[in-house]
């Protein structure tokens, strides 16, 4: 591993000076946009960030101070495995593809770019949130998390420059010019052009739209394009760190809004951020990161899975059937006014097969957080709004469903709103209880502490040095 070149590696970049030469002229810009788009202040202050100094697992254990703008962000691929096949599809079995195959170049591009454009939108999105944070433990998750979506640029845009020419080097160009949120040159997927301005914001966009990502990647982990699988397979254990964040932070604001409950029912008048107001929040990040999935019918899913470019969510472990070419998936449909069973091949059904191990997944967190109000012995319960609820992707887009995901009119759906999703009023709530706390030890009154801290160091740990 080259820890230590300009930009560090473990792809022998040095050997490839063409690549080389042009990484190294997007590097300039990729700080130019760290330093206008990244975390606003705090970009002098000793953070207590997991650095790199091997590539292995226990390399990536390694924990110390760093500064953000000193971060060794680089490319870093699993190891190739000489022997790879393609694990699904048309050419299954068949040896893995070092190269693009040339029918699915733009296909295969359009997904990277996809992908590779999360990753700053979402630093963009988060910006802000340093001067708000609830404790110098998340202050410090917060910015972990921005710095390992800078790597996922950095993998997205190797990938661009090494494979797709002089195409691919307009893209990585591309993906520090649009920004999250504006009009005239937003991000690419609706769920990063969204605000995440305050604490709640961020941890039911880690819970949610960060899940997507663990998703999408795995389904490109296992692709028959090797160069793609290893990079993802290495972001995955980025992902699970970002995915704790939003499951554990919301956990907390449940458990101390219980909290306060029990002091007082009405916890506006405590200081606490009110279920309601959270269950809204819920319903928002789900439903834009439903979308994130795409169509429910889909053949350029089906495509993909031909080429055994993109599989399904643990191909090899879940499935036999690794070619897919028999059975249907059942979906339910809105024809002529009505919700209707459609029987979908199943290749074509793939984008909502991954989207079902999503829903099921998120399902796992609302348990958690359930436990934390009983655990409080409180009886209400918070709950994921049915998948058809809000949707702006897909065979649902363009309805209008009650949380239940009844097909309900336009002016039903405009009249229930304020109660389903959050309002402006919302919004202003939460944001008047976000006030810094950054004394070692000490957290907000909004969200209980941590069970534990961070790698052994306890909650009470100067996790960032102000
Ligand atoms: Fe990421
Ligand atoms: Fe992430």
């Amino acid at each position: 591993m080259n820890l230590y070149e300009r930009i560090p590696n473990n792809v022998n970049l040095s050997e490839d000076k063409r690549l080389q030469r042009a990484l190294e002229k997007w590097l300039p810009n990729f700080l130019a946009w760290w330093h206008d788009m990244g975390p606003e202040g705090f970009q002098e202050k000793d953070v207590w960030l997991r650095t790199a100094i091997d590539v292995g697992s226990e390399g990536w254990a390694h924990f110390d101070y760093v500064k953000m703008p000193e971060y060794r962000w680089g490319i870093f691929l699993e190891p190739a495995q000489p022997d790879a096949k393609v694990g699904f599809g048309d050419n299954y079995g068949a040896p893995a593809y070092q190269e693009v195959p040339g029918e699915f170049r733009n296909a295969l591009r359009r997904i990277i770019v996809t992908q590779g454009d999360t990753e700053p939108a979402s630093v963009e999105q988060q910006r802000r949130l340093g001067a708000t944070c609830p404790s110098l433990y998340d202050l410090r998750n917060l910015f972990r998390v921005n710095v390992e979506e800078c790597c996922h640029l950095w993998a997205m845009v190797y990938l661009l420059h090494a494979y797709f020419g002089r195409d691919g080097r307009d893209e990585a160009d591309a993906l520090l010019e649009r920004r999250s949120g504006n009009p005239d040159k937003p991000r690419i997927l609706e769920a990063f052009n969204q605000p995440c301005d305050d604490w709640l914001n961020f941890y039911a966009f880690t819970m949610f739209t960060d899940r997507d990502g663990k998703y999408q990647l795995s389904a490109l982990a296992e692709s028959g394009f090797e160069p793609l699988a290893r990079t993802c397979k290495f972001m995955l254990t980025e992902e699970a760190h970002h995915m704790f964040v939003g499951d554990t932070g919301l956990s907390r604001v449940v458990k101390r809004t219980a909290q306060l409950m029990n002091e007082n029912e009405d916890v506006r008048k405590v200081g606490g951020i009110p279920l309601d107001i959270i269950q809204k929040y819920i319903n928002f990040w789900f439903s834009y990161s439903l979308d994130l999935f795409g169509g429910e019918i889909s053949s350029n899913s089906a495509d993909f899975f031909a080429a055994g470019l993109k599989g399904r969510f643990k191909e090899q472990e879940q499935y036999t059937d690794h070619i897919a070419t028999e059975g249907s998936f059942t979906m339910t449909v809105v024809e002529n006014g009505k919700l209707v069973p459609r029987e979908v091949p199943l290749r074509n059904a793939l984008n909502e097969v991954l989207r079902g191990e999503y829903v099921k997944d998120c399902e796992k967190g609302l348990a958690r957080w359930n436990k934390a109000l009983a655990d409080e012995g409180r009886s209400e319960r918070l709950f994921l709004p049915n998948i058809r609820f809000h949707r702006h992707v897909g065979e649902y887009a363009g309805h209008s469903f009650d949380l239940e995901g009844n097909l309900i009119s336009k002016e039903e759906f405009a009249a229930k709103q304020s109660e389903w999703l959050p309002t402006v009023r919302d919004r202003e709530y939460v944001g008047s209880l976000m006030k810094p706390v950054t004394e070692v030890g000490k957290i907000a009154n909004w969200i209980a502490p941590p069970t534990s801290g961070i790698k052994g160091k306890p909650f009470e740990f100067e996790y960032v040095r102000l």
